[in-house]
């Protein structure tokens, strides 16, 4: 197994500039298993380390896959026009994971601002591609919460497949269940710009909330709350594809 100098451990992890991860390690604020080590070029087995900065612990991860419950009131964007970003609520060696910015950590298929539910974030380019690709048609699973009583009609409409205004394609729902007077779950296997609530306006309803529950066979689990995130373990990377 290939082993890294401590201080490129922590580069790679998004600690800071090589200078900074240096810097951190020759103050005594990092410990790998326990110990502290002050010398940034001690090398270690980097692939399932523990390590300990600042206090807090981390585990290595070569690519970071993660999901977040994404909480009303916060843009997708790492460059939010009016709303905070989602980005605020990870923590910084996360964010910064391959430089940052574009780079760095991506969600697979954004969420408006007032939509909540389950974000999957990663550093991964090719695994953000195959998720956000149309072409594989990933499961997407919305509770939707509407204005008006939601009927037969709407329902026979959202799955036969509705005209949005950009595309004379029509768009469907793969799924369509009612689950209340005025709450449907909806399977959308695109991810078209304010999808769900464009379909709805075309069926003559409107969405007044609207949560993602599951991206493929991963569901966010009942105890991550608003604003929490959790690393996705290799059964959820598994489930997310079934
Ligand atoms: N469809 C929408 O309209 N908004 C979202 O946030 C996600 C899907």
């Amino acid at each position: 197994m290939a082993t890294l100098q401590l201080q490129d451990i922590l580069f790679s992890q998004g600690f800071g500039t090589r200078r900074v991860c240096a810097g951190l390690i020759q103050q005594g604020f990092v410990a790998v298993a326990g110990a502290i080590c002050a010398q940034p070029a001690t090398e270690f087995i980097a692939d399932g380390s523990q390590f300990t900065v600042q206090g807090v612990d981390w585990q290595y991860y070569e690519k970071a896959y993660l999901m977040l419950h994404k909480p009303a009131g916060y843009e997708c964007s790492q460059k939010p026009s009016t709303y905070p970003s989602i980005y605020t609520l990870l923590p910084a060696p996360i964010r910064q994971r391959g430089g940052g910015a574009a780079a760095g950590v991506q969600a697979v298929g954004r969420l408006d601002q007032d939509t909540t539910g389950l974000l999957v974030l990663s550093d991964d380019g090719k695994f953000i591609h195959r998720m956000s690709s149309p072409k594989h048609h990933v499961p997407k699973v919305y509770e939707v919460t509407t204005k008006h009583a939601v009927d037969d009609k709407q329902i026979q409409k959202l799955l036969a497949g509705v005209v949005l205004d950009d595309d004379p394609k029509a768009v469907r729902a793969a799924t369509c269940v009612q689950t209340g007077l005025n709450q449907l779950s909806l399977t959308l296997t695109e991810g078209k710009y304010h999808q769900v609530k464009r379909m709805l306006a075309a069926v003559s309803n409107r969405v007044e909330g609207l949560h993602r529950s599951r991206i493929g066979g991963l569901r966010l689990p009942a105890d991550l709350l608003p604003g929490q995130w959790c690393w996705l373990s290799e059964t959820d990377l598994t489930s997310i594809h079934s």
